[in-house]
């Protein structure tokens, strides 16, 4: 197996980790200072949200430099000590890669929109209106609008999925194939050890650009968008990443409804290594529900040889913890379940906290996607500004505990989570096994893992009455587990009997 089937992988979303210089935004050296924590935890390695040089009209992903590292993160040598000192504790990086579009700013875009005879015209997707004032599809932007802007200077409008400030690259484009393959090869250079490519599916276009269907024509294309002229660009990139020793991984994101359209995504083993899969992110709190994503997503992949990646929160979503609403037992139940399913789970910075969104009032809003919520600052410690330099640049999620108050409490959730990842690392049977579903009364999901003469069990109770469970030595319980019996909210791992 590679490295990146049997680790766990920790996003952090870099401006709101930890800010070490007092702007109120987090930075590299807040990562870097809180490598040992990881460490502790027991990840095996990190995806950075971006940290290229942005005007930051969407936070980083508007990119207008590949190469550069915003100024408010650091520097390249700030980058190059949060690398060596992440090796060499064992720790493995993965920075975002956001090859559907660009920054406006970006000069391949400042070029290509300077005049119609500029030889970088062609990089992004400029054309006439179909008549008048009317765009030239009905395509709608992922934050509302059009999916079109005009440009009156050169007369003609230009392409973008999601804001105005993010206009599409032309991947039918040879030189722009190129271009992002040489961004690969620079951050590759450099030591990274892979890549999460943002929104990866859109890259492939039909180049006449042909309108929605009536019957999706209300909906903006990111969900839905899955043309075959992916597939090609998907193969060219993974040959980039097999080109390097250290088995280099790209993980993508794919925002497809369900399990059995992201299978074609891995292509034979030779497009993606790994693909999120939203179908948990997605479900409500109902354990039927959750058997069914699972074991649909184990039927839509297995048969493939596609390595699923499970994920329960990031930093586009309301957090797993404020979407189940109650306590916190959920959200331990949640872990369990996410630390122990085949395929490599991503936890998002904070949840092992128990971390909820916070309550962002208007005149703080910042996102053009109404996002700010779960991407409140991580609290660090009991000071009043919990351990951040600057006050930061979104509020305190309410009713957190901070990371060093949980650290003392050895019945914490942030225990709980150091506890289900050292009994995924030391189990065969969790971190490379075989899946299989348990019956399980109503309100229970339950399955068995299984490498070899290892086995786990786990069961999980979603709902408040308790369940018969199988006996057996217990290897991590959300709360006070009683033999042969699963209290409601909580969860057990197991080593059945005999
Ligand atoms: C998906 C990213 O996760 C999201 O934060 C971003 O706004 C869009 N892609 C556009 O890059």
């Amino acid at each position: 197996m590679s490295w990146w089937q049997t680790a766990v992988l920790y996003q952090i979303y870099p401006r709101s980790f930890l800010d070490t210089d007092g702007d109120g935004i987090g930075d590299l050296e807040g990562i870097r200072a809180k490598l040992a924590y990881l460490r502790w935890l027991g990840v095996d390695g990190v995806w950075l949200s971006p940290i290229y040089q942005s005007p930051m009209a969407d936070f980083g992903y508007d990119v207008s430099d590949h190469c550069a590292i915003d100024p408010t993160f650091g520097d390249l040598p700030a980058f190059d000590r949060l690398l060596d000192d992440a090796h060499a504790g064992g720790l493995r990086v993965l920075l975002d890669w956001v090859p559907n579009h660009t920054s406006d700013r970006h000069p391949w875009f400042v070029e290509s929109r300077s005049s119609r005879e500029s030889p970088k015209r062609d990089w992004y997707f400029w054309r006439d209106g179909r008549s008048a004032g009317e765009p030239p599809n009905n395509w709608l932007a992922a934050f509302g609008g059009r999916a079109w802007t005009w440009d009156p200077a050169t007369g003609q409008w230009y392409l973008h999925l999601f804001l105005p400030e993010q206009p599409d690259l032309n991947w039918t484009n040879p030189d722009v194939v190129e271009a992002m393959h040489g961004v690969l090869r620079f951050w590759l250079d450099r030591g990274v050890d892979g890549f999460r490519a943002d929104v990866v599916h859109l890259i492939g276009k039909d180049p006449a650009l042909p309108d929605q269907p009536p019957e999706l024509a209300e909906i903006d294309l990111v969900g839905v968008h899955d043309h075959p002229a992916a597939h090609p660009l998907l193969r060219g990139i993974r040959t980039v990443l097999d080109c390097y020793p250290g088995d280099r991984v790209m993980v993508g994101e794919v925002n497809l409804g369900s399990p059995a359209l992201l299978a074609p995504y891995y292509g034979a083993g030779d497009e993606l290594h790994m693909v999120f899969n939203f179908s948990l992110l997605w479900a409500p709190w109902d354990a039927g529900q959750w058997a069914a994503r699972i074991a649909a997503s184990e039927a839509a992949l297995t048969p493939a040889g596609a390595w699923p990646v499970w994920v329960l929160s990031n930093h586009d979503t309301p957090r797993h913890r404020t979407r189940y609403g109650g306590g916190e037992d959920r959200a331990r139940v949640a872990a369990t379940v996410l630390l122990t399913l085949r395929g490599t789970p991503f936890l998002y910075a904070g949840e092992e906290l128990g971390m909820v969104d916070a309550e962002v009032p208007d005149g703080r809003r910042v996102d053009p996607g109404g996002r700010d919520g779960c991407r409140a600052p991580i609290p660090w410690d009991g000071s009043p500004r919990h351990g951040w330099a600057g006050e930061p640049w979104l509020p305190w999620a309410p009713d957190t505990e901070n990371a060093a108050a949980l650290t003392a409490d050895e019945g914490s959730i942030l225990h709980l989570y150091r506890r289900l990842l050292a009994a995924r690392r030391a189990s065969p049977a969790l971190h490379a096994g075989s899946w299989e579903a348990l019956d399980a009364p109503a309100g229970v999901l339950a399955y068995e893992r299984r490498a070899g003469d290892d086995v786990r069990q786990v069961w999980a109770n979603f709902g408040t009455e308790p369940v018969e469970c199988p006996g057996g030595a217990v290897d991590v319980a959300t709360g006070a587990h009683r033999d042969g019996t699963l209290a409601g909210g909580e969860a057990v791992v197991l080593r059945p009997p005999g």
